[in-house]
């Protein structure tokens, strides 16, 4: 039973993040979706169980998926769990430095690997951080994260639907 675990800080979920995990789902037996407080970056936007019910609800037509949030280091997390993988999307060449980073580091600390997928060319552009910022002035998110994240989204900055 090959647990894989996909972590990130889905601030919010994206359609590019939901591409990754449903690819992952495909390879792995389970997959656990981690939602964690990156420590490198400042204030959220959605408290981390907000985060958690939205990832719950785009990734409800997946058996095999789990989500959970979690405090600390991700291997002690993954350990925790069993999860012998872990699973990131690569947008293009300026994540890879970091990533390879903490792939390293990660696997300094606990032995796991971290396996990469390409980020679909369509979704290459996207981040969280992007979205925040389009929806926070208006733009229109629609075709970038999931029908209930941009509604959600249009809630928290504009106190109403989409
Ligand atoms: O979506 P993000 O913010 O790019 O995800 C980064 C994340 C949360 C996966 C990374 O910051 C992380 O693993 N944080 C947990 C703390 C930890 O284990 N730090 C050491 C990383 S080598």
């Amino acid at each position: 039973m090959a647990t894989a675990l996909c972590p990130g800080s889905f601030d919010p979920v994206t359609l590019g993040h939901l591409d990754i995990i449903e690819r992952t789902a495909r390879h792995f037996d389970s997959v656990i979706v981690a939602v964690i407080r990156n420590p490198q970056k400042s204030e959220s936007l959605f408290a981390l169980e907000d985060r958690q019910d939205m990832l719950a609800e785009v990734t409800a037509h997946l058996t095999n998926i789990e989500i959970r949030y979690f405090k600390g280091l991700l291997v002690d997390f993954a350990k925790e769990h069993g999860a012998e993988a872990i699973v990131k999307g690569l947008r293009a060449v300026s994540d890879f430095d970091y990533e390879l980073q903490m792939a390293q580091m990660n696997q300094k600390l606990s032995g796991i690997d971290t396996f990469f997928i390409s980020t679909s060319p369509r979704y290459s552009f996207l981040s969280s951080s992007l979205v925040r910022e389009v929806a926070r002035f208006g733009g229109d998110v629609s075709s970038m994260v999931p029908p209930i994240v941009a509604k959600r989204l249009a809630e928290r900055f504009h106190g109403g639907g989409e």
